[in-house]
């Protein structure tokens, strides 16, 4: 008989149906009945044992289910009387009456409670045995959820002419401010391949090579301390598109987002649309940061409040004197001080075209026109003070390629995991990751990172302290 989901059983009353999945509750009332909450990846259906009719062999078996154990039962979907009926679950209406069952497997007993929400449990307990945390239902909800946003993106994305590509993980550095994870190379002694914090050059050489719109579900590497709103490893929504400016790169992230609430959260509401714009002097003078939380009811947990952050200072001043940027050094000056970057004029005051998407105080997301001419690119690593030697040996590979007919381009990208923890009421982006890692990046499940046998570090040319 083919496997029928909880979810399904609803609309099967009266039929005989075969169900999987994991035992949720058991509860034994006296000698005849038992009931058992059988959980599946649909949800949870209500499925009564009553053992006088049963065969004593089939009896024996239930009186042998624990809390987890994997099972098969079969049986008939029936309705339920009125004083039965649970409006909070959605198979509330029906009940299996078993006929027969077999255990797949058995569980110990879990380290923790998983048919309550592991919210409040030892997080270290709670990573290690992260695949029991992922069974409970708010963990298995947000999961799900991520999963669901993540089709309407790219289904959003798709319907706007985008394709989607994938970039390479083993790279090399790039200047976007964070701090990266090296792979030591075998074949190359004494070089490394880095893990990229975003996909910023590949996708910028996309659209030298003519891909006009792209976009990745991408993972990101940085060896940062850990917040709340920060992993070592993340998914950004990487788009790049030609032909554009900020505003054809803004409107669209912006429909997108109206869309995305409109149709996975319509719990909640969006506080301003179009979303307000603030400029970075103005955030910073009102709020005291540059992602404004402008929330007019911070106790509202269905209130999104979006807002763009634009024109920040492209330069600031390093320790040393000298200039480095603030955001993102391929990004183009915004056009009125275009001409200030290319003659090295009034740094301090020069603005980038970039911006930044804050919501409820969390910034989402960032982007930026770029400079698609290489003479322009090559300024804003003047200005930083890099030796024209330098800037060849490191951005002569980008410099080169927009000799050869760049369209002038801009993208952005979203933090997945950050959009994602807001929109369901997370207050730590861990809790919509599947396997995250802990504060102080670890994975205690996996037990990484981990110490390396000799003989593999010599292969890569590495000798222990
Ligand atoms: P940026 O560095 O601003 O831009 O990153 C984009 C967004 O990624 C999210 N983010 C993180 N999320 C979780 N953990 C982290 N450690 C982490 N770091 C960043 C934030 C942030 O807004 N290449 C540019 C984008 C572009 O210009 O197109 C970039 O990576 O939500």
């Amino acid at each position: 008989m083919q496997r029928t989901w909880t979810v399904e059983t609803p609309n099967k009353i009266g039929e005989t149906v075969k169900v999987n999945g994991w035992a949720h509750n058991v509860r034994v009332m006296g000698d005849k009945l038992v009931f058992v909450d059988l959980r599946d990846g649909s949800g949870l259906l209500q499925v009564v044992f009553y053992k006088p009719d049963l065969s004593p062999e089939m009896a024996e078996i239930v009186s042998g289910v624990k809390p987890e154990f994997v099972l098969e039962i079969e049986g008939e979907v029936k309705a339920r009387g009125a004083k039965q009926l649970n409006p909070d679950l959605p198979t509330g209406t029906v009940e299996l009456g078993a006929k027969s069952i077999k255990i797949l497997n058995t569980c110990e007993t879990p380290p923790f409670e998983i048919n309550k929400d592991t919210k409040d449990i030892n997080e270290e307990l709670r990573l290690k045995y992260r695949y029991l945390d992922l069974r409970s239902e708010r963990m298995h909800r947000n999961i799900w959820r991520r999963s669901s946003i993540v089709r309407f993106i790219r289904e959003h994305l798709y319907s706007h002419h985008f394709t989607e590509i994938e970039t390479p993980v083993l790279t090399k550095g790039t200047p976007e401010g964070a701090r990266e994870f090296l792979v030591p190379s075998r074949l190359h002694k004494g070089k490394f391949y880095v893990l990229p914090q975003s996909p910023q050059q590949f996708k910028q050489l996309l659209m030298v090579g003519g891909m006009e719109r792209y976009f990745q579900v991408a993972k990101c590497f940085r060896d940062e301390d850990q917040r709340g709103d920060r992993q070592p490893e993340f998914t950004q929504i990487d788009l790049e598109m030609s032909f554009v400016e900020r505003e054809d790169v803004m409107g669209l992230i912006e429909g997108m987002l109206i869309e995305l609430v409109k149709t996975h959260s319509p719990e909640k509401r969006i506080q301003a649309v179009p979303f307000p714009r603030m400029s970075y002097t103005d955030a910073m003078k009102n709020y005291g940061n540059d992602r404004p939380d402008i929330r007019e009811d911070k106790n509202d947990p269905n209130l999104l409040a979006f807002c763009w952050v634009v024109d920040f200072p492209f330069f600031e001043k390093t320790e040393d004197g000298g200039w480095t940027f603030t955001h993102n050094p391929f990004s183009r000056a915004v056009p009125e001080h275009h001409e200030a970057l290319m003659d090295k004029k009034d740094i301090g005051s020069i603005l980038t075209s970039q911006y930044d998407i804050v919501l409820n105080g969390f910034e989402i997301g960032g982007g930026s026109i770029r400079n698609h001419e290489p003479m322009a690119l090559q300024r804003v690593f003047e200005i930083m003070g890099f030796s024209l030697e330098s800037i060849k040996a490191q951005f002569g590979h980008m410099l080169e390629a927009f000799t050869f007919g760049a369209p002038p381009h801009g993208g952005i990208a979203l933090g997945f995991d950050r959009l994602i923890a807001i929109l369901c009421n997370e207050p730590n982006i861990r809790e919509v990751m599947a396997f995250p890692k802990t504060g102080d990046a670890r994975d205690p499940m996996m037990d990484a990172p981990s110490d390396m046998p000799e003989k593999a570090l010599m292969d890569v040319h590495i000798k222990k302290a």
